[in-house]
């Protein structure tokens, strides 16, 4: 059994529409969030700056694209594309979440029954004469849609091998709706191969999550690495928007001491914000809903929330 998040306070005001005044609440009642004098001391260790509520769009795009990346596998990839879309097309963003593993996770989270379509992610890859639009599919949560993908995207990899200009097909995929949303995410696969080169690649900014056990950082390295030869070599306006802890538990020192080493590690990189571990994440796949509309109230809805305002306020979102 999972450890269930216990909120610090006020689980009543936690579904009402958030206002400035409401953010210092909003801070506390997050797992490890302390109140440290006038202040608040996060997660990650350091004070907790404030995310101010995200001004509404005067007009939507161009997009920006996020890849959502980390080759290890289970790490929180897919539930973090679909919730921090979710808390951003809750602001008024317009999100495309685009399924990039031949898994399908992300498509059946939102409910999308990929093994049943004619045409999906992968058929714009491998195939001329497709209208992305034709592709992307409506889910229940508004200003937030998908390109789904099944099983057949596992065959891409090899046939995209031989294919000029191999690494740019996904960016060349999206070009045509670039105006029509504000953020683009990108659940990529737990791999480096071509399929994630082509995410990051099509990306403006790469999330990296990690789980907060022993071995988080390993192969991290080997991703850094990958990063920064797609920005030498073909992308160079890429840049890491942030780390992301996810699965942590502010009731084991342990999970306190990966964030602590990741933060020695990776500074101001690491997103203040950090994802609890919590049965409502599995428990929300499993409604094929985003956490906002499964457990509007929940700190883990709060968590992402918070994380969508705060990558705004670092400007890897508009
Ligand atoms: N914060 C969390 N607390 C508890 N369970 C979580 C949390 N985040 C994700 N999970 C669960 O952990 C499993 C793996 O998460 P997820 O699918 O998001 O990872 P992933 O990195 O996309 O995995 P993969 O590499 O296989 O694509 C899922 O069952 C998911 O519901
Ligand atoms: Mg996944």
């Amino acid at each position: 059994m999972e450890p269930e998040v216990t909120t610090q306070s006020q689980p009543s005001a936690q579904g009402t529409p958030e206002t400035s005044s409401s953010t210092e609440r909003d801070h506390a009642r997050l797992p490890g969030t302390e109140t440290v004098g006038p202040g608040l001391l996060g997660p990650t260790g350091r004070a907790m700056p404030d995310f101010p509520d995200p001004a509404p769009l005067p007009s939507h795009g161009p997009a920006r694209i996020i890849a959502m990346c980390n080759q290890k596998g289970g790490v929180g990839k897919t539930t973090t594309t679909i919730n921090l879309g979710a808390a951003l097309a809750e602001v008024g963003r317009r999100v495309l979440l685009v399924d990039f593993d031949p898994q399908g996770a992300l498509s059946v989270g939102l409910g999308v029954r990929a093994n049943e379509l004619d045409v999906t992610i992968y058929n714009l890859l491998v195939e001329r004469g497709h209208d992305v639009r034709d592709v992307i599919q409506t889910t229940a949560t508004h200003n937030l849609d998908v390109i789904p993908a099944n099983i057949d995207l596992s065959a891409a990899e090899v046939q995209l091998v031989g294919e000029v200009a191999r690494e740019q097909i996904l960016a060349r995929v999206l070009r045509p709706v670039m105006d029509d949303y504000d953020v683009i995410l990108i659940d990529c696969q737990p791999s480096l191969g071509l399929l994630t080169v082509n995410a990051l690649t099509a990306a403006h900014g790469v999330i990296i999550p990690l789980e907060c056990e022993f071995f988080a950082m390993r192969g991290v390295a080997l991703l850094v690495e990958t990063i920064d030869k797609i920005t030498d070599r073909l992308n160079p306006r890429l840049q890491v928007d942030g780390i992301l802890a996810t699965m942590y538990d502010s009731r084991t020192l342990h999970s306190k001491e990966v964030v602590r080493s990741v933060v020695d590690h990776f500074g101001d990189q690491v997103f203040h914000t950090v994802i609890s571990r919590t049965v409502k994440f599995p428990d929300a796949t499993l409604a094929a809903e985003p956490i906002t509309t499964y457990a509007s109230t929940h700190g883990a809805a709060a968590s992402y929330r918070q994380l969508a305002r705060e990558l705004i306020a670092r400007g890897g979102a508009a």
